[in-house]
């Protein structure tokens, strides 16, 4: 039987919830699509600084990089808020990213036009449904850059964070988008603040350069001030959207909300090397763990990416994809998506429904 080598990190908050329904719904699917996983969990996140004393154990990442994929929950919580940041949570988000190369983060928003009632929007505005994707760049920009520090200067405290990129970053990140528009409606929108920042302006160049060997995309420049105001204004105007890692970070949160819920959003990262991570695009949510509140659909829709880019189970990716959609269709709402008097059913009864349709 074909099986595939997984490094499941479920971390901290409501990670370890939605994770369990992915590994439900997979399991289903390996049943239905004939594979199975071959699953090592690894601690991570708040869970692995309690044990081990930081967030991303050298444990850890040798199974991940030992495995062809990694499915992530989420970290972070109030526990380790006061902590240095060397050793946060989020440090080892970012340091995993970085160590695997991930450097392309594909986040698709995806609301088919019999679900436009969970849009905040108004009707009129996604009657057509959504159907567009982020492309993040993951391992550069603000997050990363050097200098990068906080001292004493002549009038007080002062703080540096520093936004530089490559060529060869921009070139990568970029072409990925323009690979991905050939197989959908053709179209980039590179976003980016060229009227204000140096490194939106080699962006730019660059971008033109790479979409002259992609005559068949069109490419459109935007600020990103004016596409986050574009994204409720007229969101079905984009394709595929191309920007810098703090960009991708604001508008996906946005691009998520519009789509319904930020616990609809699934992500892919993938790089230079052999192992991708999947992950939700929501946070751990600490307000609500362990209520059977949160949403697993993020997480699900992750795992179906990752049977689709790392396992080439398209099938399967497609008959979850599809599983989710049935589910919602028929007017099951997780607390999230449910209005104030309406009912709602717990994270688990999701997954059970979800692993049922499949
Ligand atoms: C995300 C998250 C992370 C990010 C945080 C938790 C570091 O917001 O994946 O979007 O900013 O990249
Ligand atoms: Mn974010």
């Amino acid at each position: 039987m074909r099986s595939y080598k997984i490094a499941v990190l479920a971390g901290d908050g409501i990670g370890p919830e939605v994770t369990e329904q992915s590994l439900k719904v997979l399991t289903a699917a390996g049943r239905k699509f004939g594979f199975r996983l071959d699953i090592q969990e690894a601690d991570f996140g708040g869970k692995a600084i309690d044990k081990f004393g930081l967030p991303l154990p050298e444990s850890t990442l040798k199974i991940c990089r030992e495995s062809r994929a990694v499915l992530l929950g989420a970290v972070g919580g109030p526990k380790w808020d006061e902590l240095p940041v060397e050793i946060r949570p989020e440090k080892g988000l970012l340091a995993i990213r970085k160590e695997l190369g991930l450097y392309a983060n594909l986040r698709p928003v995806s609301l088919p036009p019999s679900l436009s009632e969970i849009s905040p929007l108004k009707p009129q505005l996604v009657e057509e449904g959504l159907n567009f994707i982020i492309v993040r760049e993951l391992t550069g920009g603000l997050y990363f850059g050097q200098p990068r520090k906080r001292f004493e200067g002549p009038r007080g405290r002062e703080a540096v964070d520093t936004l530089s990129y490559t060529e060869e970053e921009i070139r990568r990140i970029v072409t990925i988008a323009f690979q991905l528009a050939q197989q959908r409606r053709k179209k980039v929108t590179s976003v980016d603040k060229a009227n204000v920042l140096e490194s939106s302006r080699l962006w730019r160049e660059i971008t033109n350069e790479i979409a002259k060997a992609y005559p068949d995309v069109q490419l459109e420049h935007m600020y990103v001030d004016n596409c986050a105001m574009q994204l409720v204004r007229n969101p079905s105007q984009f394709d595929v959207i191309v920007t810098e890692n703090m960009f991708g970070d604001i508008l996906s949160d946005l691009a998520a909300m519009i789509g319904g819920s930020l616990g609809l959003l699934p992500s892919a990262s993938l790089g230079t090397g052999r192992t991708s991570l999947y992950e939700p695009a929501h946070g751990s949510a600490p307000d609500i763990a362990g209520e059977g509140k949160a949403n697993p659909i993020a997480s699900i829709l992750s795992a179906a990416m990752m049977l689709r880019f790392s396992c080439q189970e398209k099938e399967a990716a497609e008959a979850i994809e599809k599983a989710v959609e049935k589910v919602l269709n028929q007017g099951w709402k997780t607390a999230d998506l449910a209005g104030k008097e309406e009912k709602y059913i717990s994270t688990e009864e999701m997954g059970d429904k979800i692993a049922e349709a499949l």
